[in-house]
Order: C-alpha cells, then structure tokens, then sequence
C-alpha cells in the first residue's frame, strides 16, 4: 500500500506521545481514532489537544476553523475492533514494554483491515517481535517520532526482519507529508540510531563525571559553550527523564555488552529516589526554579572531542551493522536532538585519523570498551579515508 491510499488511522495510547501523534495526523487532514483503556485518559487526551490547537490559532498558525475541523476529525474509543475496522494504518504509543505491545499488535492484526499497516513509535523495542505477533509481518515496522510529535522533524522509520520495503516506503512517504524528515534504520537494532549514539555520549560523560575527572557543570559549560550543543549532557538526561535514560541504557547494555557498560551508581540511586529529572524537580540538578544554570567559566573543564570520539565511533558500528547510512546517522543527529553537526560530518571535517588516535588514547588509559575503535573506523583509516583533507572518509 503506498501513502496516498492512507486517508483513516487510529492511534492505540493517548499519553505523551500518542496525543501529539494524533494532532499531528489530524491537522494534515487524515482521519483518526484514538484509542485507550478508559474513557477519563481519553477526554483528557482530547483536552491537551483542544488546548494546543489554541494555541496555533492565539499564534496565527492557523485559523480557527481549521482548529475545529482538525479536533472534528478526531474520534476517541476503548474499542479496538471500532478504532480498527476502516483505517488503513494504526500507529501504537502505549508504555514501552514488549509483552503488552506483542498483545496490542495481535489485537490489531484481527480488527483492521488486512492492508492496513502496523507501525509502532517504540523507542527501543523490538519491531520483528511485534510483527511475530501478527499474520502480516510484512506490514509492520516502527514509526518513532520525536517529543513533542508536531515540533520535532525528525522520523525514524524502522526496518523489522519481516517488514517489506512497500511498508517501508509508505511510512517514509507518510512521513514526509506530515512535514517530517524520516530517516531509515535499515535492521532492528536496539536504541535505533539517535537514541544509540546519544547513549554512548551520555556514558562517557557519566563515566568522566564518576572517576572525578570533570563535574557535572564543567562537563555541560564544556559541551555546550565550546562544543556549542544546545544542552549538557547532564542537563539533557535531566530533561528527557532518567526513568528514561535508564531504560534505554540498560537494553543497549544487554544488547551490546561492555560497550555500553552503565555507569549504574550514578543513575541508579536517582531512579530509587523518584529522582528523574525536569518533570520530577529534581535529577542531576534541581529543576524547581526553572532550567539549571550552567556556569560559562567551566567552559574549558571537560574535553568535548571526547564526546565526539564516542560518538563516531558508534556511527561507525551503525554502518558495519548495515543498519544507517552516514547521510542518516547526520540528519538523524542534527533533528532528532540538535547537534550542530552529525558525527560522521564532524569525522570528516576532524580527520577519521584525529578521532581514532583519541579513542585509542582513552582505551590505554582507562581499559574499557567503549573506546575501543570499531573495526570499520580503523578501516578506513588504514586505507587512507581520514576524512575531507583525504577526498574520502565516511562521504566521497
Ligand atoms: N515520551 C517520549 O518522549 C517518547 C518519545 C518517543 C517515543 N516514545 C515511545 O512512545 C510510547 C508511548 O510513550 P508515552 O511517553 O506516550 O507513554 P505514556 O505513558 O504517556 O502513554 C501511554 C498511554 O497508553 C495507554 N495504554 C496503556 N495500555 C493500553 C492498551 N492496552 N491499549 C491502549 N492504550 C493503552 C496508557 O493509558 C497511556 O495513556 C512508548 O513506546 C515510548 O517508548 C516516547
């Protein structure tokens, strides 16, 4: 089925993220149903979108009545079998976890159409799971956006082992005319691509604050006053929510190993605490009295090529994988979480050679896997491909 054939959609999971999904479908004219477990989330779903498409409407973005015709073109159940019956795809975001998610997808496969696509906007989880749980693998595959849905650009479009490249290709498609920038993560690996690189930054930083090499406020004035990233990492763990960021981090550590070994007495006593971040008042810094201050005279505390050595070097397992392409991986940085520049474009501007040397500096040094140099990168510079100053590094 292509895109142009997608005219009805239901959305399982009103929360965070299913509400903005919703939104986001039915400003750009598509018909959906919204589905929970209980009418009371359901009307407060419906509330938080009323209230946001006000806000358009105060800001001039849109007028008035297409703030009525989208809110009429929403429609709410608890019933799966009513929500599935005429769509032609449905897009789950309920809690991330795999068993109710095989369920959803199981109940899915019987009361929707058999064309119709299942996508999942999981962060991490397995999408082949999700598709072992239906007749139509083939018509699975993830759709991760971005919080909140209307704002961010960006898409990861995920490849399951049974999903076909017509399904692929009819979310690449819808995405685009949602006004999103899909990217596509070619197998299903766990942590995706932003979520994976982002995880091995946060790492080093948690690893570096841990052996007392640099504080939490060096390391953030260093990211973001020299490295110029919009946030810290600290302070962007804080905001994403370290119920999250632990989550993530401990399935990128059973998948991958001591690559991602965690930092766990740093997170984990937080966790413990309820002390997750921004949306609790309190994680690594104290959110009460709005976003935390970071010192600009720290600047110079922690090293950011570090960051950036990390970072490229879990690029360069990206490609040996075959799950991204550099074009991706950048465009996937840049969007998904503002970077200034994509790992693979910075390797290329700093020399693949410069960012290898650092990883092996930091291998010697501390002995831990995650600065060890992927075999690809390695490659690379062996056969000369160091980068811009060479015509060849990750680009031509
Ligand atoms: N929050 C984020 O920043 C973010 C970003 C990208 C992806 N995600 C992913 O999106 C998904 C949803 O996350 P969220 O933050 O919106 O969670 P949430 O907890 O805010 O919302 C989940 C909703 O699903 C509902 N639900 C539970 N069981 C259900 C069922 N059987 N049928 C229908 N609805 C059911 C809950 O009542 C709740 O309203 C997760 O897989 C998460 O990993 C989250």
């Amino acid at each position: 089925m292509s895109s142009g054939q997608v005219r009805r959609a239901a959305v399982i999971g009103s929360g965070a993220m299913g509400h903005g999904i919703t939104e986001l479908l039915a400003m750009n004219g598509y018909a959906v149903f919204m589905v929970d477990i209980n009418d009371e989330i359901l009307q407060n779903a419906k509330e938080k979108i009323k209230w946001s498409l006000g806000k358009f409407v105060e800001k001039r973005r849109i007028r008035q009545e297409d703030a009525d015709a989208t809110l009429a073109r929403i429609g709410t159940t608890t019933s799966y079998e009513q929500a599935g019956k005429d769509v032609d795809i449905a897009i789950e975001a309920a809690p991330e976890n795999i068993n109710l998610k095989r369920t959803i997808f199981a109940k899915l496969d019987q009361s929707t159409p058999n064309h119709a696509i299942l996508a999942s906007n999981t962060s991490t989880l397995s999408v082949t799971e999700m598709g072992k749980a239906t007749k139509r693998p083939d018509k699975v595959a993830g759709m991760h956006f971005f919080n909140p849905p209307h704002a961010m650009a960006l898409v990861e479009v995920i490849k399951g082992e049974g999903t076909s490249q017509e399904t692929i290709n009819a979310l690449v498609d819808l995405s685009k005319k949602l006004g999103k920038t899909p990217i596509i993560v070619r197998k299903d690996v766990r942590g995706f691509i932003v979520n994976r690189i982002l995880g091995a930054t946060f790492l080093e930083a948690f690893w570096a604050f841990k052996r007392g090499e640099a504080s939490k406020e060096g390391i953030d004035a260093s990211v973001k006053y020299t490295g110029g990233f919009p946030m810290g990492w600290f302070e962007l763990a804080d905001f994403s929510g370290l119920d999250i960021v632990y989550d993530v981090g401990k399935i990128l550590y059973e998948t991958y190993g001591d690559r991602f070994k965690p930092c766990s007495e740093l997170i984990d006593s937080l966790v413990k605490e309820h002390k997750l971040g921004q949306k609790t008042g309190e994680g690594f810094y104290d959110w009460t009295k709005g976003r935390p201050r970071i010192p600009f005279n720290l600047l110079e505390e922690y090293d950011v090529d570090r960051s950036w050595a990390v970072a490229v070097n879990e690029a360069a397992w990206l490609i040996s994988d075959e799950a991204a392409i550099p074009e991706d991986i950048d465009t996937g940085m840049k969007l998904g979480t503002y970077w200034p520049e994509g790992p693979c474009e910075h390797a290329d501007r700093a020399g693949l050679d410069v960012m290898a040397s650092k990883l092996k500096d930091l291998y010697a040094k501390y002995n831990m896997e995650m600065y060890k140099p992927c075999p690809l990168l390695e490659e690379y510079v062996s056969k000369g491909w160091t980068g811009k100053k060479a015509g060849r590094g990750f680009y031509k």
